[in-house]
Parts: structure tokens; sequence; C-alpha cells
């Protein structure tokens, strides 16, 4: 199996991305630990604080059960400091060619973002097989992502952007849709609060909507 493969394979099982604000980087083990205990090991840790790279680092380093990856990456530059500080995988709010390009010659799993035909056609023909929808809400969700999963046969989707644990279940149950992200069991606040407590019990609740979606 390619390492694609093998990464697409596991954030089908996932089912849900946790993504995750870091301000801190001293946060990031117990929010692993929270993620890994409530049953959705991975994080999409965002490249929009300067924790990001550290955390990732604690993450690799001190949490060997969670895959943690990098989230907004916009640059080449951010994904080499993403994969040298252990990242497993790269996920962008868009794509830029030069980025999805360097991920696949070093070998790096990528989830890059598209929303329409043409951004969907660029991705396809790069190779990929699996789209980041984002911003999934105010691009019509799950209705655009069944009219594009009906023209892209067998490509895949990663809505995010307005995933919640209301609308999880009805996501997850098309097939066209491999995973979401999203942040609601770890809102930037909570971290910052350290409501482990809270984001726990709501990565639970999450994890058994994959359960008994995917049954
Ligand atoms: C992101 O950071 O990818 C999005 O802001 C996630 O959207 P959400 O906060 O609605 O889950």
């Amino acid at each position: 199996m390619s390492y694609m493969d093998s990464f697409y394979e596991n954030v089908e099982k996932m089912g849900v991305v946790p993504v995750v604000v870091l301000d801190k980087a001293e946060d990031a083990k117990p929010l692993a630990e929270v993620l890994v205990e409530g049953g959705l090991p991975s994080a999409e840790v965002t490249f929009r604080t300067d924790a990001a790279a550290e955390s990732i680092k604690i993450m690799a380093d001190e949490c060997p059960d969670i895959m943690a990856g990098a989230g907004t990456v916009l640059t080449v530059e951010q994904a080499k400091r993403a994969v040298d500080a252990g990242a497993k995988f790269i996920v962008s709010p868009g794509y830029n060619m030069d980025v999805v390009e360097w991920c696949l010659d070093n070998k790096v799993p990528t989830i890059p973002a598209g929303v329409t035909p043409t951004e969907v056609t660029a991705l396809v023909n790069a190779g990929l097989e699996v789209t980041k929808f984002f911003p999934a809400a105010q691009y019509g969700g799950l209705a655009t992502i069944k009219a594009l999963a009906s023209v892209f046969v067998g490509h895949r989707f990663m809505p995010t952007g307005g995933v919640n644990a209301q609308n999880l279940a009805a996501y997850l149950a098309d097939p066209a849709i491999i995973a979401c992200g999203g942040t609601w069991m770890v809102k930037p606040q909570m971290i910052r609060e350290h409501r482990f407590d809270e984001m726990l019990a709501l990565t639970k609740e999450a994890a058994e909507i994959v359960r008994s979606t995917r049954a």
C-alpha cells in the first residue's frame, strides 16, 4: 500500500480530524492526551500561531498514539518546518501547487482544499484522491459535496468549517466523505482556559457519532 493509501485509510478510520489552534506549546501534550483518550487520535495543528511547530514536535516526540499533522499550511517553507517538527501530514485551507508538489516529491501525505469544480480538477490532476472542502458550511455543505462527488467519481472530501455534533452524522453517512475536520470539540477558548474535561466529553461524543455512523 502506498504512503498516501495508508494515510487515507487512517483518516477514514478516525472519521474526525480535530483542528487545533494552540497559543502555548505547553498545552500540546495534555490536549493530545485528551484526544487520544476521547477516541479521536489525530490533530491538525494550525500554522496560525507561533506555537504551532513546537506543539507538533511535542506531540510527535511525547504522544506516540496521536497522528499529528499541520494545518493552515500556505507555503513550502511552512510545510518544511512542519515536517521537520514531526508533522505526519499537511493540510491547507486552499491549495498552492508548489506546496502540493513538495509534499508529493517528499512523500508527505497532504490534503489541500478546494470548493469549485475547477479547483477539484487541479487536485485530481495532481494525483490526489481527497480534497478538504473548506469552508464547508459557507460553500453549500453536503449538497455541494454531493454535486461534486457525482462528477469526480471516486474522489472524496473532508468537509471542515461549520461541522459540529449536530451535523456530523449526516456528513459521515455520505460515502464521498472520508472524514470531517473541525474545532468544535477543542475550541481555541476551551484550550486557553484548560477546560480539558469538557474537551474530553465533546471528543468522546464525536467519536461515538463516528462509531455509530460507520458501524
Ligand atoms: C479551520 O480552522 O480549519 C476552521 O476554522 C475550522 O472550522 P470550525 O471552527 O467551524 O470547525
